[in-house]
């Protein structure tokens, strides 16, 4: 196959992508742009094998189905709320593939400085992200301590790693080789750096480091194409590292955190929140009942809660009575709500929530204080005020959902325990708060048999 004609299906591919990127960006496309992105994948996948000589078809078409099957199984016993701990893997996974690639392309003839630069950097990259990925998942599945863990002279220890490092790999480049000793420091110094990079970093920022992860795979990927010339490896590698980036920054501002406040503070590891007392007001399904009734604007602040109890269904039920007895509905979505980016809009979209009715944040604030009942189903932490008003909690600064700005809250929860953030919170005790304990599925549909009479 001629360079020419690699380029072109190259260039398909690149554009399946970018168009499956943007597709992405929407809960009504996500689906068919996961499909496009995944066919420009499998494109030029089977061009570079192919045109290199590298398999016969056969040999493809066996990977192909035992791929498959193995995607397909890993997909379908995933849990949702499990979905940042497979990401994880995914990451580790681009991760350790970079780190094999340049290795492997130090065995190819004559590279130049440029390409040998490039390996150094896949190496490096890949082994950071293989180790830190293996740290993220095992603290998001509670393998290992999820907390942020620091200690004394923590940053001297990373500033030293990182310089032996960048001697080690300065040392390489000047006689670059397979049985460098230098290679192998940096191998083992990258998985090491990996480690030590996650480890002070726990709690509510583990999303971001996820994401982080993400784009550094992309970077991996990246500098192994450059290492192997493959113009689509370093085109899908630069993608994924600027899309990882994008995001970090959006979970990032929607914390209202500095990327380097996230990485080097060490979530709840060191501040202590005030302790909240106060009366809780419970209430039952009949006399929520009556008040939503009554409503004539509900808004529905949907997080981790509902994922755990798949209440998305009944809760559209609830939204659909509520809208036929006149109420103006809406459901409004933090952007680090659950556990994974995008993880309510998922959740609603498989329920057919209409999109129309979906609103974000910084759109449903302004106007909190006209709207009757908010409730609350199954979040917390993005609906803590103390984001707000205590200085020492550590999720002061946090932009939320002002639901305690609403005229009546309604907050379905099993108990009065904390978040994922692990700090108390105030809004349980408000003066206009009504506790709704239960299971939110059970919770919810207790409400509807109420309005069914
Ligand atoms: P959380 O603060 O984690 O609170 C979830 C609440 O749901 C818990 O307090 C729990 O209370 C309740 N719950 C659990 N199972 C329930 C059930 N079956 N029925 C009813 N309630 C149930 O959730 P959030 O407000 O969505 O905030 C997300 C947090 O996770 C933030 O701290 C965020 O930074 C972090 N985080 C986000 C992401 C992304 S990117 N979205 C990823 C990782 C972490 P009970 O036990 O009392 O029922």
């Amino acid at each position: 196959m001629s360079q020419e004609f690699i380029n072109v299906f190259y260039i398909v591919a690149a554009a399946l992508f970018v168009f499956g990127l943007k597709q992405l960006s929407s809960p009504a496309t996500a689906v068919r742009g996961n499909l496009l992105s995944a066919v420009g994948m499998f494109v030029a996948v089977v061009v570079t094998l192919f045109s290199q000589g590298i398999l016969e078809f056969q040999w493809m078409a066996v990977a192909a189905i035992v791929g498959a099957l193995i995607g397909a199984l890993a997909a379908q016993r995933v849990a949702m709320t499990a979905m940042p701990e497979m990401v994880a893997l995914f990451n580790g996974s681009g991760g350790v593939a970079s780190l094999l690639v340049g290795w492997a392309a130090l065995y190819n003839p004559g590279n130049t400085a440029f390409i040998h630069i490039s390996i150094l950097l896949s190496i490096l990259i890949g082994g950071v992200t293989l180790s830190g990925s293996i740290m993220a998942w095992g603290k998001l599945s509670e393998v290992m301590a999820s907390r942020a863990l620091v200690f004394a002279a923590q940053r001297v220890v990373n500033a030293l790693i990182l310089i032996a490092l960048v001697a080690c790999g300065a040392l390489f480049m000047l006689a670059p080789a397979l049985d460098s000793p230098y290679l192998y420091a940096v191998i083992a110094l990258s998985l090491l750096f990996g480690v030590m990079a996650v480890i002070p970093i726990g709690g509510a920022d583990m999303p971001v480091v996820i994401s982080l992860l993400n784009s550094y795979s992309g970077l991996a990927a990246c500098a192994a194409g450059f290492a192997i010339q493959n113009n689509i490896l370093i085109v899908a590698g630069a993608l994924v590292g600027a899309a990882g980036i994008i995001l970090t920054n959006i979970m990032c501002k929607a914390m209202n955190r500095s990327l380097a406040n996230v990485l080097f503070s060490g979530f709840g590891a060191v501040k202590t929140a005030s302790k909240v007392e106060g009366e809780v007001k419970p209430i039952n399904a009949e006399d929520a009942q009556l008040i939503l009734e009554a409503a004539s604007s509900v808004t529905f602040v949907p997080g981790y809660g509902m994922a755990v109890a798949q209440a998305q269904h009944v809760v559209r039920e609830l939204g659909e009575i509520l809208e036929r007895n006149g109420a103006e509905v809406s459901y409004a979505v933090h952007p680090v709500a659950g556990r994974m980016p995008g993880h309510m809009n998922v959740l609603l979209a498989e329920a057919n929530v209409p999109y129309d009715q979906l609103v974000e944040m910084d759109d449903i604030n302004p106007r909190i204080e006209h709207i009757d009942v908010a409730v609350v189903i199954g979040a917390n932490d993005v609906v803590n005020p103390a984001a707000r008003q205590d200085e020492n909690s550590p999720i002061y600064g946090m932009p939320i959902i002002n639901v305690d700005h609403a005229r009546t809250v309604f907050v379905l929860k099993r108990s009065m325990a904390s978040g994922f953030a692990g700090v108390d919170n105030p809004l349980f005790f408000g003066e206009n708060t009504r506790m709704l304990f239960g299971d939110a599925k059970q919770s919810i549909s207790a409400v509807i048999g109420e309005f069914k009479g």
